[in-house]
């Protein structure tokens, strides 16, 4: 929450304060800087005459325009904290605001004038007063100029208010100066910290990832020891022994386990694809026959209708059955009982691509930003790791990965591949 002070007090310090001139060189440039601002704005000496010849005339509209002014900021509630000091402050300000008015009107605007009004953006800037609330402000003075100028009494002419214009204009791109540095603060230090943040999001993850792969290394062999054990128990039992049954489900786990500890494996130490030319439609097929005993696969139908021409790539197959089978488990994972999950493949211009689409219960926004994060899962048993591990099978080969989805509608998943490799491959 900003805290912000009187609208007074920030007049009223940059009107008493003198500018603070500390170093020549610094001088030279705000100078130069005012010089510029004219030059682009086109204030001229004639428009210094057009405003000494307009200030006989505004100055005893003053009043009605900065009564006009604060009726106008007093009813909006964000600017209310300007006003907790009630009428005595209220009178304050507006005395502050005519006296800014009069010495508009008034210049002479050189160097001082500059640097004074440079000093009221700094601290506006310093108090936390949004730009927007004063290209709001200027505006209602010009609006009070407007109402007092142009009725059938005055005598002010086009060519005068124009020049006021110009000026107030100018006055506001001064002031708007003030904030360059300030937003481009505000701009570094947000993407210093979101960049911190991934830093420490990557080092947490690399952490992970060797603590999982020591921890992986150290469950495999016994895993394999107990898994060995066991089949030889399961042989020497008789085909009707009660526990048999209990065995195969051991085993079961077992299974499970070691595909998990495989995957942290995998994750955690990527080995670099073998590339051998191979034919897309003999892997799908050949993913397809595993899958066939998986749970989740049996209570669906997979469809795929290879293409008439063959998808014939360079690329490591035990890796892309591996790609396949994650993102077919996922699409039966999601679909319902029943439900169909195709497979499409196909060739153009020098990629092949891979399409795995159900119409399963779909991701949500969340799910979808996260989907790719190491270990970011929504199921009870999963580890998280399926869509990361794919996404660094697609990567090391050199292509792309992405999904589309849409809650309780489905997912569809799709790969590029470069079909041939070339020097975008990566460990
Ligand atoms: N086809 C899909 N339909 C709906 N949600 C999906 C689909 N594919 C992935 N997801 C969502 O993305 C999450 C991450 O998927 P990912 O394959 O990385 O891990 P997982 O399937 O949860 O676990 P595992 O490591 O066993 O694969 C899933 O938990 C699920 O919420
Ligand atoms: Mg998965």
């Amino acid at each position: 929450m900003l805290n912000f002070v009187p609208l007074c007090d920030i007049f009223h310090l940059s009107m008493i304060s003198q500018a603070k001139i500390s170093d020549d060189a610094y001088n030279a440039d705000m100078s130069t800087e005012f010089e510029n601002m004219k030059a682009y704005i086109g204030f001229d000496e004639k428009d210094v005459a057009h405003v000494r010849a307009l200030d006989l005339e505004l100055r005893p509209a003053v009043p009605d325009i900065v009564n006009g002014f604060y009726d106008a900021i007093t009813r909006h509630d964000d600017l209310i904290s300007f006003f907790q000091g009630g009428a005595t402050q209220l009178a304050r300000q507006k005395t502050l605001l005519t006296n800014w008015l009069y010495e508009l009107l008034s210049g002479p605007f050189d160097e001082p004038y500059y640097h004074k009004r440079r000093q009221i953006g700094e601290t506006h800037v310093r108090v936390g007063l949004e730009q927007r609330h004063m290209l709001m402000g200027i505006e209602l003075i010009w609006q009070g100029v407007i109402r007092n100028m142009t009725s059938d009494a005055s005598s002010a002419t086009r060519a005068q208010l124009t020049s006021l214009h110009k000026l107030l204009m100018l006055d506001l791109s001064i002031t708007l100066e003030s904030y360059k540095d300030h937003y481009t603060a505000r701009v570094q230090k947000h993407a210093k910290a979101s960049m911190e943040e991934k830093l420490t999001r990557a080092e947490h993850l690399a952490e992970i990832g060797q603590l999982a792969a020591s921890l992986a290394h150290e469950i495999k062999n016994p895993l394999a020891g107990i898994s060995g054990a066991i089949q030889i128990i399961r042989e020497g039992m008789d085909q009707d022994n009660e526990h048999r049954p209990i065995i195969t489900e051991i085993l079961g786990q077992i299974h499970r386990l070691d595909a998990t500890v495989k995957d942290l494996l995998q994750y955690a130490r990527p080995v670099p694809p073998q590339l051998q030319t191979m034919r897309m439609r003999e892997i799908v097929e050949r993913v397809l026959t595993i899958l066939r005993a998986e749970p989740a696969v049996k209570r669906v139908s997979i469809r795929y209708e290879p293409p008439s021409e063959h998808v014939i790539l360079q690329a490591d197959e035990a890796k892309i059955e591996q790609l396949l089978i994650n993102l077919i488990l996922n699409a039966a994972h999601a679909s319902k009982e029943n439900g169909v999950v195709d497979v499409k493949t196909s060739s153009t211009n020098g990629n092949a691509t891979l399409c795995i689409c159900d119409a399963g219960e779909g991701m949500s926004q969340e799910a979808q930003d996260n989907a790719f994060e190491a270990f970011f899962t929504t199921k009870a048993r999963g580890t998280g790791l399926g869509l990361p591990i794919c996404r660094r099978i697609v990567e090391s080969h050199g292509g792309t990965i992405s999904l589309e989805s849409q809650l309780g509608a489905g997912t569809v998943v799709t790969v590029i591949l470069p079909v041939t490799a070339d020097d975008k491959l990566t460990s």
